[in-house]
C-alpha cells in the first residue's frame, strides 16, 4: 500500500468515502506513520470527531473534507421513513455544530460545514431526508474534488518559486496527507521535482507532535526527494550555513491582510529567514483565507493537552505536575511573508489589496 503517488501502484488516500450515503469514511491512521500505514473505517459521527481532536485525520484540508462526509455520517440515523424531513434538516445543523466544536483554528474546517449548511438552506423542496442526504454527499464529494484541482494549480504556480539545486526548509506536515491528495507546500517541492528540479528538503520535525519528521519526511521519501530532517531549534544554523535557500510552510487560516496562523514554530522560521535574507512563502488554498478577519490576533488559536509535551509518544520527559504551554499554532504577521501561493496564482506582495484581490470574490 502507498500513498497516493503516480509512480505508485496500490494507492491509499487521506479521506476516502466508501460507497452511497449508506456508506462510510476511510482515513489513514496518520497517528501511526510512519510505522505503519493503515486505513481506518469510520462509520459514526462520533468517529469522526474523535479521529478529527486525536490528529488521525489532520492538516486543515483534510480536516475540512472528513467534516464534510462526517456530516452525511451523522445523518445517516435519519435515513428511515420514520423520521421527517424537517428532523433530518434540523439534525444535519446539530451534526454541523458539533463538528465545528473539534478543533479551532483550521477555517476550513468551519468552510466546509458552512457549505454543508448552505445544502441545508438550499434544500426547502425536498421532499425526503434521502434526498437532502444524497445533496450532502455530493456536497462533500465536491468539496473533496475541488481540493485535489487545487492543490496541483497551487504545485504549478509554488514550482516556479524555487531554482535547481535549492535548498528548501519546510514545518510540519503539507503533503497528500493534509489534503486530498498532493498537498499544499509540499506540491510545489513535489511539482518542481517533476520539473527535474534538483531540491533537497529540509523539515523541521515539528515539536511535539512530529509531523515533519513522522510525515513529511515519509512522503518525501516515498518520492525520492532528498530529504534531511532536523530539530526545530537547529534551522537557524542550517539557515547560516546556507542550505536554505527558501522556506515554504502551509496554513490554517489567513487574514485579510495575509496574517498567517500555521503549526507552531512557524512564525519563529519566518524571523528567522528575514534575518538571513531567505524568501519565506506560504502556500494555501482559498479555503484556508478568512477575510471576515484582517488582525492575525483575531485567529482563535487551539491549546492542546499537556501531555503532548510532557508524555510525548509514552515517555515522560518532565517532573510530574510541571506548568507546561501547548499552542498548537502560532500567527505569522504578513511583514514577514515574502508570497502567499494560493491555486489563483501568488500573492506578493502580502497586503490587503492584493489578498482580497487575488482570493476575494
Ligand atoms: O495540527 P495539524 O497537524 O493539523 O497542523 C497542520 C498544519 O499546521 C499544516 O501546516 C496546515 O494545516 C496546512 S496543511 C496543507
Amino acid at each position: 500500500m502507498s500513498l497516493a503517488n503516480p509512480t505508485a501502484s496500490n494507492q491509499v488516500f487521506s479521506v476516502a468515502w466508501a460507497g452511497d450515503i449508506d456508506g462510510h469514511l476511510r482515513l489513514i491512521d496518520q497517528t501511526l506513520l510512519p510505522l505503519q500505514l493503515k486505513q481506518l473505517d469510520l462509520h459514526s459521527l462520533d468517529e469522526v470527531f474523535e479521529a478529527i481532536v486525536m490528529l488521525r485525520v489532520r492538516g486543515a484540508p483534510a480536516i475540512g473534507i472528513a467534516a464534510a462526509y462526517g456530516v452525511v455520517l451523522g445523518i445517516q440515523k435519519c435515513l428511515t421513513s420514520a423520521v421527517s424531513f424537517e428532523a433530518t434538516r434540523a439534525t444535519t445543523i446539530e451534526v454541523c455544530d458539533y463538528l465545528a466544536t473539534s478543533r479551532p483554528t483550521a477555517v476550513n474546517l468551519f468552510w466546509a460545514l458552512d457549505r454543508m449548511r448552505a445544502v441545508v438552506a438550499r434544500s426547502t423542496s425536498l421532499a425526503s431526508g434521502a434526498d437532502l442526504a444524497k445533496s450532502l454527499l455530493r456536497e462533500a464529494r465536491l468539496i473533496h474534488d475541488d481540493d485535489r484541482r487545487t492543490c496541483h494549480a497551487i504545485g504549478d504556480f509554488g514550482a516556479q518559486l524555487f531554482d535547481d539545486n535549492f535548498g528548501i526548509l519546510t514545518h510540519c506536515n503539507t503533503g497528500g496527507l493534509a489534503t486530498s491528495e498532493y498537498g499544499t507546500a509540499l506540491a510545489a517541492i513535489f511539482t518542481a521535482q517533476d520539473q527535474g528540479k534538483n531540491i533537497h528538503v529540509y523539515a523541521d520535525e515539528t515539536r511535539p507532535l512530529l509531523q515533519g519528521s513522522r510525515l513529511t519526511a515519509w512522503e518525501l521519501q516515498q518520492r525520492g526527494i532528498p530529504c534531511t530532517v532536523i530539530c526545530d531549534s537547529m534551522a537557524a544554523q542550517v539557515m547560516r550555513e546556507g542550505r536554505v535557500q527558501a522556506v515554504i510552510v502551509g496554513a490554517d487560516r489567513i487574514t485579510a491582510r495575509g496574517d498567517t496562523a500555521n503549526k507552531i514554530g512557524t512564525y519563529g522560521l519566518a524571523v528567522l529567514a528575514k534575518f538571513h535574507n531567505i524568501p519565506f512563502y506560504v502556500a494555501a488554498p482559498r479555503s484556508t483565507f478568512d477575510l471576515s478577519i484582517v488582525s492575525g490576533n483575531d485567529i482563535p488559536i487551539e491549546q492542546r493537552k499537556a501531555e503532548e509535551i510532557v508524555h510525548g509518544f509514552g515517555k515522560q520527559t518532565a517532573p510530574s505536575g510541571i506548568g507546561v504551554y501547548n499552542p498548537a499554532f502560532d500567527v505569522t504577521p504578513s511583514e514577514l511573508i515574502t508570497a502567499i501561493v494560493t491555486e489563483r496564482g501568488i500573492i506578493a506582495p502580502v497586503v490587503e489589496e492584493n489578498v482580497r484581490f487575488v482570493v476575494g470574490g
